[in-house]
């Protein structure tokens, strides 16, 4: 099975993509985990460069997106809405199959952002039919370095429930599969 997971933040230290690169580390045996965090790459959608005309930069994103059975999305707010980047991602989307039916769902890294969190799922909730509100996962990770965002994940004691949060999304991802 192959998860892709989005950081909604492009920053070196983002809490986000730790928490992503977290989630990865305990992934179960057979799961190939991609973090993308560059979604700065992407240059700004317009539906003039659609079709024939689309970036190959897009085209490669979009492939990564078509080869995933389910898409995990990381991100911080910023001025209390999507990050401009994500958004900016999913407008590319939407016109095209790849995101249609992906299983998606949210994990963040603030206690705060809850503004953001309406938005994002909203507007998943309109470009996918898969998209499981009920799977979420939150952990106060703001102001943390990588660094001490692994230690955190790897203790016990913060009782992080990444594999209850994987179990669930991976076993919603085999339930669509044998439905189709
Ligand atoms: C431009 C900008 C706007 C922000 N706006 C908000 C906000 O509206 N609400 C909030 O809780 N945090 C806000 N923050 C703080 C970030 O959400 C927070 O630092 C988050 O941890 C950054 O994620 P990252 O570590 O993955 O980059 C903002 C940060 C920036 C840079």
């Amino acid at each position: 099975m192959r998860i892709l997971a989005i950081s909604g933040s492009a920053r070196e230290a983002s809490t986000n993509t730790a928490l992503l690169r977290g989630i990865e580390s305990l992934a179960p045996e057979g799961v190939e985990f991609l973090v993308f965090h560059e979604l700065n790459v992407l240059p700004i959608f317009s539906p003039d460069f659609e079709g024939e005309k689309t970036p190959t930069v897009v085209n490669e994103f979009m492939e990564t997106i078509s080869v995933a059975d389910g898409i995990i999305i990381s991100s911080p707010e910023y001025i209390r809405a999507i990050p401009g980047g994500l958004k900016n991602a999913i407008d590319w989307m939407v016109s095209r199959s790849e995101v249609v039916g992906k299983p998606i769902a949210l994990v963040h890294a603030s206690h705060r952002g809850d503004d953001m969190l309406a938005s994002l799922r909203l507007v998943l909730s309109t470009v996918s039919d898969n998209f499981m509100e009920n799977i979420f996962l939150r952990a106060p990770l703001i102001g943390k370095s990588p660094k001490e965002i692994e230690d955190f994940i790897r203790n016990s004691e913060n009782k992080l429930q990444i594999p209850t949060f994987l179990s669930s999304f991976l076993g919603a991802i085999q339930q669509i599969d044998s439905q189709a």
